[in-house]
């Protein structure tokens, strides 16, 4: 089972690079929008992680439910972001600069807490 965890933990790290990559070559562009990698990136998270918490053996046994609820909670609210930010952007051509910044910060924020909680 160990093997299946560190794939599922490697799919998971693809998946941050996946959603904080594509964020980041649109603001290092410059060009405030909201990409499908970006969703895609996002789902694989969710998918991933939620795989990685979930009590069928993938934990290793000491999982720290607190981090795992708040980084949901934030996870959540980056899909929240990037829905609205999508539907502006399918609407009206452009997406709230807001909306964009706090994405990329909220995908940061969850880093951060997986890597030092
Ligand atoms: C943008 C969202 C997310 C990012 C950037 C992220 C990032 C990371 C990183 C970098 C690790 C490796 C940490 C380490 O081994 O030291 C990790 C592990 C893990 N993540 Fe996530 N994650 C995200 C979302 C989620 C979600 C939504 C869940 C579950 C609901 C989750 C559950 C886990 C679990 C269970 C582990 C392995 C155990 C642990 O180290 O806590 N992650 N995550």
């Amino acid at each position: 089972m160990e093997i299946v965890r560190d794939i599922v933990i490697v799919l998971h790290l693809i998946s941050f690079a996946l959603l904080f990559g594509a964020w980041l070559v649109e603001a290092i562009a410059r060009r405030v929008r909201i990409t499908r990698a970006m969703h895609w990136g996002l789902a694989a998270a969710l998918v991933t992680g939620l795989a990685l918490a979930a009590p069928w053996g993938l934990g290793d046994g000491e999982l720290n439910y607190m981090k795992i609820g708040i980084k949901l909670v934030v996870l959540l609210a980056i899909g929240a972001v990037l829905g609205i930010g999508a539907a502006r952007q399918k609407r009206d051509g452009a997406v709230p600069p807001v909306l964009f910044w706090v994405a990329g910060a909220l995908t940061l924020v969850n880093v951060t807490i997986a890597v030092l909680v």
